[in-house]
């Protein structure tokens, strides 16, 4: 998907997990590669998610509070980036990024993932991951992966119905202000799901 491409939660992708219908009477939400153009969208969607989920993020809302444009312009152009939205409301974000470990990659990652509460529970994640998902299986990767902290029941559920696995890997994450905490690695077989294992 190229910036500005949208498509909708009644349009799956050919990554499509089980999209749940929208509420009657409620726009679809959709999904939307953005470039170095939308760092507004971006910064604003970001900023949001690190406000309703403090804990669940390496980095913190002081630090991307004090980010320049500049900043969220190169953040913007560092990984594919995808925003949901319903009607003119940013939803939900997430991001994949090419893991420089064979050339080309064969293993994307995934981060910043994060739905608008309001929003939780309708679809908008699997619409963000199908989206990410195809981005990186049209790249010709075959693996994504991502960290996920333990403790985070809804989204470790949300990533296991998705088709992520758990890999063995673990870590214990420290931000700069030296709180911690500990991870494991899932990943996504893209290879298999496109032979449809
Ligand atoms: C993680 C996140 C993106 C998932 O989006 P979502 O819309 O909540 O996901 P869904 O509702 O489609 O799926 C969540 C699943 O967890 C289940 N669930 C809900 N609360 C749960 C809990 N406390 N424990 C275990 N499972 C739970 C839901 O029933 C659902 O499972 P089901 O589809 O089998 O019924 C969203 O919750 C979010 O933004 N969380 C805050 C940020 C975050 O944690 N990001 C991930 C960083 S790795």
């Amino acid at each position: 998907m190229e910036p500005g491409e949208r498509h909708a939660v009644n349009e799956p992708g050919r990554w499509s997990l089980r999209h749940r219908a929208d509420s009657a009477g409620e726009e679809p939400a959709s999904v939307s590669r953005i470039g170095p153009g939308d760092w507004a969208a971006l910064r604003d969607v970001r900023l949001a998610a690190l406000r309703d989920s403090p804990d669940t993020f390496a980095s913190t809302l002081e630090r991307e509070l004090a980010l320049a444009e500049q900043d969220w312009r190169q953040r913007a152009e560092s990984a594919a980036w995808f925003v949901a939205r319903q009607d003119s409301d940013l939803a939900g974000l997430v991001a994949v990024f090419p893991v420089p470990e064979s050339s080309p990659p064969t293993k994307w990652h995934l981060i910043s993932m994060w739905v608008a509460p309001r929003m939780r529970g309708r679809g908008v994640a699997a619409l963000l991951v199908d989206a990410a998902a195809g981005h990186v299986a049209a790249a010709g990767a075959q693996r994504l992966t991502l960290w996920v902290a333990d403790g985070n029941d809804r989204a470790i559920a949300f990533y296991l119905r998705a088709g992520f696995l758990p890999t063995g890997q673990r870590q214990t994450y420290r931000r700069a202000d030296s709180s911690e905490f500990d991870e494991e690695e899932l990943v996504l077989e893209l290879a298999e799901l496109a032979r449809g294992i």
